[in-house]
């Protein structure tokens, strides 16, 4: 059995919006009718924890009507050929519901809690938990386990280990402005091969193959590139 070559993909909202949750960048500055930086901030959640935990709340709840599409689907299908590995930008569930089996958070989960004076104690809750500033659990205040703007990523330089270790990697359904996601390309090995799944892509970086398609009809051009090209090593 040969060692299966290791596939990282780096996923943004676009990967979701077929599945009905809407991005970020095509909503000029919204999110859900919000000011990104009154419920996306450190300085927001500052100002108004209620106005935060209600916003994460309504997000949170809204998972139950939605369901993984198929790009999420073909991923997963991909680790029967691959090692496959995704990082995500996104906070929703739907790589997990799809059935991906390694899966990295950037910005962390609207399906978890964190204990305000521990920040990797986390609590998995269901969609229709609502908190609230004065929300105990084990003794912990909580708050939304989501990575605001203004505060670190803890979780890239472990999504950084992965890049540089990537036999393939792809990119699919984000815009490339925030940062220090849009950094993960400059950590992939020279003369891997590069993909980038987005109708509109914001900018293209040197080397990278562009498929300017949704991320379903992109996967499915894309699943089929990689089962031809390097499936049967
Ligand atoms: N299929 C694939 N890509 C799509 C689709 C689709 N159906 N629809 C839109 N897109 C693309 C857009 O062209 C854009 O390039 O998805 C990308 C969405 O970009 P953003 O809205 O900026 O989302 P993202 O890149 O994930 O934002 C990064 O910013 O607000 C913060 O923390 C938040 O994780 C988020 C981060």
């Amino acid at each position: 059995m040969t060692k299966k070559l290791k596939l990282v993909v780096s996923t943004g909202a676009g990967i979701s919006a077929e599945s009905g949750i809407s991005t970020f960048r095509d909503a000029d500055g919204l999110w859900e009718n919000y000011p990104v930086m009154d419920v996306a901030s450190a300085d927001g959640f500052a100002r108004n924890p209620v106005l935060v935990h209600n916003f994460y709340n309504e997000r949170r709840q809204a998972l139950a009507a939605v369901a993984p599409n198929n790009a999420h689907l073909l991923l997963h299908k991909l680790e029967d050929y691959f090692d496959v590995y995704v990082i995500t930008q996104n906070v929703d569930d739907l790589h997990e519901r799809a059935g991906s089996s390694k899966i990295l958070h950037l910005h962390g989960e609207l399906a978890k809690l964190r204990a305000l004076d521990n920040e990797s104690l986390t609590f998995k809750v269901d969609y229709k938990t609502k908190s609230t500033p004065e929300t105990v659990i084990d003794g912990h205040r909580v708050r939304p386990h989501i990575v605001f703007f203004q505060e670190a990523v803890p979780m890239f330089e472990p999504a950084v280990e992965l890049v540089r270790q990537a036999d393939i990697f792809v990119i699919i359904g984000t815009s490339l402005v925030v940062y220090p996601a849009a950094a993960l390309l400059n950590y992939v090995r020279a003369g891997v091969p590069v993909y980038y799944i987005d109708p509109k892509p914001s900018r293209v970086p040197q080397g990278v193959t562009v498929i300017r398609k949704t991320a379903t009809e992109g996967m499915a051009e894309l699943y089929d590139l990689l089962l031809k090209r390097y499936g049967n090593e």
